[in-house]
């Protein structure tokens, strides 16, 4: 192989640079020209490029986001026909025709599951892809951690510790809302580093009476403040998790928010205490990598690399207890969630009485 395409795709994450560096830099050793696709699936289609040479990473596994940008809606065999966006086109065979075109003879794609699928796609369509998981969510069942969850989780506790410090102050209930989709980790992780009174996951429907009545018997304790960390697709017993808005032309078409507003009204209307939302969002994705991000963007960065090198591909790199592993890319996605049953960190944190809602 003498030519491959780098791509980022998906919402950002702090490591992707170091995935980059890796590949790049063990590309130029066996002689390999690596092109970076720009702006993930976006430039797939629009044939957006540039040449990747040890220029381009020098000292980038330090900084956040990815030096190549990312785009996390487009998805290349259902993407919105540039004059009626209404309707959608398969854009991969024109995409990797243009690659081809340019000699190259495989690609590596870093995503979550939903740009993973896309990689599949175009893996069966004629272009070799290895794929390497990221997402702060940690919820692909390719690879645990996942690139990026350990630097959001240092993020969202360093945010919760300052928030703790304004709550303290002023006698208030704050309800942070974090990110992390459907599954839990970012928010019972982060939760329980952090201090959080109450942890509410989406895999735990809460009740808001339970919540309420925690709240009061916190604040008649003695303890000045409530720390609730609540995960943004966190739902109440019997209804549907707070939407924030629905993006059609999307792999992943929901994007939630809104429990820390609605619950902070609710909390201080039904327990008479000052409550303020905080909603984490994106700070959570963004900054300089964490260590162990740099280090596991490196490793699964030269493991795609060697595989792609040596003509395998069809898979997705990932790092599991005892080592980095490769799967083949699933037909089928499923998003690995908090198995509660198993979870020592839930175990710990109900044994340190944090209240789950329910
Ligand atoms: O999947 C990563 C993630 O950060 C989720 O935790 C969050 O729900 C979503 O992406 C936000 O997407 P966007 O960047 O489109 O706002």
């Amino acid at each position: 192989m003498k030519k491959i395409a780098l791509m980022t795709a998906g919402g950002d994450c702090a490591g992707l640079n170091s995935v980059i560096k890796a590949v790049v830099m063990a590309a130029i050793k066996k002689g390999i020209v690596v092109v970076g696709v720009l702006d993930g699936y976006i430039g797939f289609v629009e044939k957006r490029y540039i040449v990747l040479d040890r220029n381009n990473v020098n000292d980038i596994e330090t900084t956040g986001g990815t030096i190549l940008g990312s785009s996390n809606k487009e998805c290349p065999f259902h993407y919105p026909n540039e004059e009626d966006p209404t309707k959608f086109e398969d854009k991969v065979p024109s995409g990797i025709r243009a690659l081809k075109k340019l000699g190259v003879e495989g690609m590596i794609i870093i995503g979550g599951d939903g740009t993973l699928d896309s990689a599949r796609v175009i893996h069966e369509a004629g272009m070799p892809v290895v794929g390497i998981p990221k997402t702060i969510d940690n919820d692909m069942v390719a690879s645990n951690p996942t690139i990026g969850f350990e630097t959001a989780l240092e993020n969202a506790v360093d945010a919760i510790r300052k928030l703790k410090t304004t709550a303290y102050s002023h006698r208030r209930i704050i309800v942070v809302e974090m990110m992390g989709r459907t599954s839990g980790y970012l928010t019972l992780y982060g939760g329980v580093a952090a201090g959080a009174d109450i942890i509410l996951l989406p895999e735990v429907d809460y009740d808001l009476d339970v919540v309420c009545d925690k709240v009061k018997e916190i604040m008649q304790s003695g303890k000045r403040y409530v720390i609730i960390a609540a995960s943004e697709a966190a739902k109440e017993r019997g209804k549907s998790a707070s939407v924030s808005r629905i993006l059609k032309d999307s792999f992943e078409q929901t994007r939630y928010g809104g429990i820390a507003d609605k619950l902070s009204k609710q909390i201080e209307e039904k327990t008479g205490y000052e409550s303020r939302p905080m909603v984490l969002g994106h700070i959570q994705r963004g900054g300089e990598p964490c260590v162990s991000d740099i280090i596991l963007g490196a490793r699964l960065g030269d493991y795609a690399l060697n595989l792609i090198a040596d003509d395998r591909s069809g898979y997705i790199v990932g790092a599991h207890e005892g080592g980095l592993k490769k799967m083949e890319f699933p037909k089928v996605r499923t998003a690995r969630l908090l198995d509660l049953e198993t979870n020592d960190v839930y175990r710990v944190a109900k044994d340190m009485g944090i209240c789950f809602g329910n």
